[in-house]
C-alpha cells in the first residue's frame, strides 16, 4: 500500500484568489490540485445541456446517477469532462456561473460530489494534493493536515475580480459578491472552523499569498 497523500484544504469566497493561489501553491509544492467548484460547474453545465429546470431539485437530483465527471491531467492544467464532452472552458461561461448556486444548494448533490472528491483525493498519484472549495476544511476533508481559510476584504475581492475581466464584464465582479452571499447561506465559508488557519490576503500580493500557503505546508509537514 502507498502512503496517503498530504491534503491541503483551502476554502474561501470567490475573488479571494483562492483558485489561482491554490493552483500555484500546488505546483510549487509538487502536489496535485483539485478545484471542487469545477465539479459543481460541471453538473450545472450538464443540467443546462439536459434542458432541465434548475429550480427543480428533483430534476437536479435525477442527473446525479449518470453524472460522469472526469478530471484529465494535461500539461497546461487539468481538463474536465462531463459525459465525454470537454467542458473545461464551457463551465466558466456566465450562463453556467449564473445557475451553479442552484445546483450546489441541493443536499444530495453535495453528498454525491463529496464522494467524487474523496475518491479523487485518495487516488492522486502525487505525494500531496491541494483541494480548493467552500467546505473542504469542514466537510470534504476535515482531517486534512493543513486547513486554510483564504479571505480578503470584500472591496479588494471585487477589485481583483474586476481586474481579471474585460470592462464590459466588470459589473459581474459585483454580482460575484452577491453570489458569495447566496452560497454562504448553504455552507459557511466566511468563518474559520476550529483548527483552520485564516490567511487574509487583503494586504498581500499574489506571490506573497502563494508563499504564505507554501510556508504553512512546510511548517506543518516539513520540507519534502
Ligand atoms: O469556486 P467556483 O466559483 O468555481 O464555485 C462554483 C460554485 O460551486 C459556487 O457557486 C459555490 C459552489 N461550490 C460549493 O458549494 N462547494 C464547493 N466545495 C465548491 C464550490
Amino acid at each position: 500500500t502507498t502512503a496517503s497523500p498530504v491534503v491541503v484544504a483551502v476554502d474561501g469566497p470567490a475573488g479571494s484568489g483562492k483558485s489561482s493561489v491554490s493552483r500555484a501553491a500546488a505546483r510549487e509544492l509538487g502536489y496535485d490540485f483539485l478545484d471542487t467548484g469545477a465539479a459543481y460547474r460541471g453538473l450545472a453545465w450538464h443540467a443546462l445541456d439536459a434542458g432541465i429546470d434548475l429550480d427543480d431539485a428533483d430534476a437536479v437530483r435525477g442527473l446525479l446517477a449518470a453524472f460522469d465527471y472526469r478530471v484529465v491531467p494535461a500539461p497546461g492544467g487539468a481538463h474536465v469532462s462531463v459525459g465525454g464532452n470537454d467542458v473545461t472552458e464551457a463551465i466558466r461561461e456566465p450562463r453556467v456561473t449564473a445557475v451553479v448556486s442552484s445546483v450546489a444548494r441541493v443536499p444530495e448533490v453535495r453528498v454525491a460530489l463529496n464522494d467524487v472528491f474523496r475518491r479523487l483525493i485518495r487516488e492522486t498519484p502525487s505525494p500531496g494534493i491541494v483541494v480548493e472549495g467552500r467546505d473542504i476544511t469542514t466537510v470534504v476533508a476535515p482531517d486534512a493536515q493543513v486547513r486554510i481559510l483564504l479571505t480578503a476584504d470584500e472591496e479588494v475581492r471585487i477589485a481583483r475580480r474586476a481586474a481579471e475581466l474585460t470592462p464590459d464584464q466588470a459589473a459581474t465582479a459585483r454580482q460575484l459578491a452577491e453570489r458569495d452571499k447566496a452560497d454562504a447561506k448553504v455552507v459557511d465559508f466566511l468563518t474559520a472552523a476550529d483548527g483552520v488557519t485564516t490567511l487574509d490576503s487583503t494586504h498581500l500580493n499574489f506571490a506573497e499569498t502563494i508563499q504564505a500557503v507554501v510556508d504553512l505546508v512546510h511548517d506543518t509537514v516539513g520540507d519534502p
